[in-house]
């Protein structure tokens, strides 16, 4: 077992995230981390406890220790730090979005396939069990053919004022959304081919970008997918710690929820009822038949494992990088769902359909 160092470009609320799951891997030796302002590196060094902080990229990019860059940093930076990670013959994870353009993720694709080197990008459902059980139900043919999902999802205002996310050009499909139609690619098993989007105007004034979208997927296969975000309906987070946060959303005007229907039943995952579920379609003497088959429910303390396992994709990646395995999610597939959200921005903006192969650079 060949242990390594690691680095986290971008020490906030996910790069925390990265640090502790480096921390828990046996694979890695010594935490590195990067943030541009020098005062706050060495704060968040020391916060952190982390083995050194820096702010000159190109000497932790220079240093032949370090095998893995994780990249947590802004939206706008991971093009040119994926890049740079990746040309100095680092493995490299890096949040998702792909960037904020097209051509930012084109540029990290292109990145990838120019050097040969490790890239995943941190499309971390695929790690949370609520999710990942639900793709083994679909493969063992428990519903059928896919033919249709549809994701609700009723968020509370959670950008804050002033942010960088709030007054970021790139929307909220990159930011938040390409997550779940990564998810609804992921079941389909099938290339998207068109995408028609509307935004409805912002509930949120301060917002730089729209804040309402239904976004409607075709898929090659002919199946469709439907995803409905409202951004600012559940009650606010009061964070109260002495308060079972995913309970009191349950009913608060929270919800994501997904239920993916298919030639012979269905699935629903229900983050806020800590819950999954499958139907079963069949031919009765009169008439067809669904009934709910399987019900599997979980706890509080398996919330992030089973719902947002970036801790437990971390610790797996830093795995995979040591035994110098393959990204076990190739970064052309990421690319494929940026693709379907760029092309739910310009249907959005154009208010027509747009078709992936027209904007597929
Ligand atoms: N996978 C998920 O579910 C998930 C959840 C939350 C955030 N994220 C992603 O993680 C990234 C960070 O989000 P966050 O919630 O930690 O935001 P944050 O605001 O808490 O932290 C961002 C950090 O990046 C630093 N930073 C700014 N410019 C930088 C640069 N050029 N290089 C390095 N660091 C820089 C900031 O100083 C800050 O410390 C974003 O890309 C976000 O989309 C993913």
């Amino acid at each position: 077992m060949q242990t390594y160092d690691c680095a986290v470009l971008g020490l906030g609320a996910m790069g925390r995230t990265h640090v502790a799951a480096y921390r828990e891997s046996p694979w890695v030796r010594k935490i590195y981390g990067y943030e541009p302002d020098p005062e706050r590196a060495a704060q968040l060094g020391r916060d952190l406890k982390l083995d050194d902080t820096t702010s000159d990229l190109d000497a932790l990019l220079a240093n032949p220790e370090i095998k893995l860059i994780s990249i947590a940093s802004i939206n706008t930076a991971h093009a040119e730090q994926v890049e740079r990670a990746l040309e100095a013959g680092k493995a490299v994870i890096c949040e998702k979005p792909m960037g904020e353009t097209l051509a930012d993720a084109r540029r990290m694709v292109d990145a990838q396939e120019r050097t040969g080197g490790f890239l995943q990008i941190g499309f971390e459902l695929h790690y949370s069990e609520l999710y990942r059980r639900t793709k083994q139900w679909i493969d063992a043919g428990l519903i059928g053919q896919v033919v249709n999902s549809h994701c609700r999802y009723y968020s509370s205002e959670f950008h804050k004022k002033n942010s960088w996310r709030s007054l970021s050009s790139g929307t909220l499909i990159g930011e938040k959304l390409s997550h779940y139609l990564d998810l609804q690619r992921w079941w389909t098993g099938s290339p998207v081919t068109d995408v028609y989007a509307m935004s409805a105007p912002n509930a949120v004034a301060y917002f730089n970008h729209p804040d309402n979208h239904q976004i409607n997927m075709h898929f090659a296969n002919d199946a469709i997918a439907q995803l409905n975000f409202v951004m600012h309906l559940g009650e606010t987070d009061i964070g109260d710690p002495l308060q079972d946060y995913v309970a009191k959303q349950e009913d608060d005007g929270h919800a994501l929820q997904y239920h993916i229907f298919g030639t012979e039943g269905a699935i629903e995952t229900d983050v806020f009822r800590r819950r999954l579920r499958r139907w079963r379609f069949s031919d009765g003497a009169e008439q067809l038949v669904s009934e709910i088959v399987e019900t599997v429910t979980y706890e509080q303390s398996e919330d992030a494992a089973w719902m947002h396992n970036t801790h437990g994709q971390n610790v797996h990646l830093a795995e995979v990088i040591g035994k110098g395995l393959p990204p076990e999610l190739p970064v052309q597939d990421s690319f494929e769902t940026m693709l379907c959200g760029f092309a739910a921005e310009q249907s959005g903006r154009e208010r027509r359909l747009v078709a992936i192969d027209d904007i597929r650079p």
